[in-house]
């Protein structure tokens, strides 16, 4: 079993990553409010703040002498983490730049990736009305490659999200709060299950 999974306090560690920069970010601020209504399902979030560190992807320095500091730092949190969070918003239909290059990195090398098998839920808030719908189908069409463990439902996708915030970009509407919510209590299960399911095939290989 990951030991980032149920271990010892029965506390499951999840790192969550925004694909925004911007300091007043609506999906920071869903990641927050991810962090805070996990807690009740078990789930720890440590949110990963070293996204605008990570060089664009250079196959060159993709080897272990040269990968630079933020990549080998990136890959050790993914690798760490039980799971990942991630709330993107949507930018020209697809994923932002900066999210897709750290995911650019993270996938290699193709078989021993830190996203192999990693459970991942996926959420996104955007100001305009297709809630980042868009943008999550083209990561999760990232994710086959890396066979990643998405969660399917509930899926959370904002539309006209800037109404459900506050100024500070918290998360103050109670029906997307609920959503969020249930959401985490889907992904601690998933964590479970996939993390079972491993446990079960060693079994049968040993
Ligand atoms: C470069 C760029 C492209 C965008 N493209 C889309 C888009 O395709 N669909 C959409 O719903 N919103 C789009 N938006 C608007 C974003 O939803 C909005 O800026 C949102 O607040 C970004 O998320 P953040 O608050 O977490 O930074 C775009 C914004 C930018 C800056």
């Amino acid at each position: 079993m990951n030991e980032n999974a149920g271990g010892s306090n029965g506390r499951i560690h999840v790192l969550g990553i925004c694909g925004s920069l911007r300091a007043g970010s609506y999906n920071k601020g869903l990641l927050r409010a991810a962090q805070e209504l996990a807690r009740d399902h078990g789930i720890d979030i440590e949110i990963y703040e070293r996204l605008r560190d990570i060089p664009p992807y250079d196959a060159d320095q993709d080897t272990d002498d040269a990968m630079p500091e933020p990549v080998r730092h990136l890959k050790a949190a993914v690798s760490g983490a039980a799971g990942l969070v991630i709330a993107t918003p949507e930018y020209n239909y697809s994923v932002p730049g900066v999210l897709k290059n750290a995911f650019d990195w993270a996938s290699r090398p193709a078989k021993g990736s830190p996203l192999n098998r990693k459970p991942i839920a996926i959420m996104g808030a955007s100001t305009g009305m297709s809630g980042t719908i868009r943008s999550q189908l083209a990561l999760r069409q990232s994710l086959i490659f890396t066979d990643s463990f998405a969660l399917l439902q509930p899926e959370v996708l904002i539309p006209r999200c800037a109404d459900r915030f506050d100024a500070n970009s918290n998360l103050v509407d109670e029906s997307t709060r609920a959503l969020v919510g249930k959401q985490m209590a889907a992904f601690a299960a998933w964590i479970r299950v996939v993390n079972e399911a491993s446990d079960a095939a060693v079994g049968v290989q040993q």
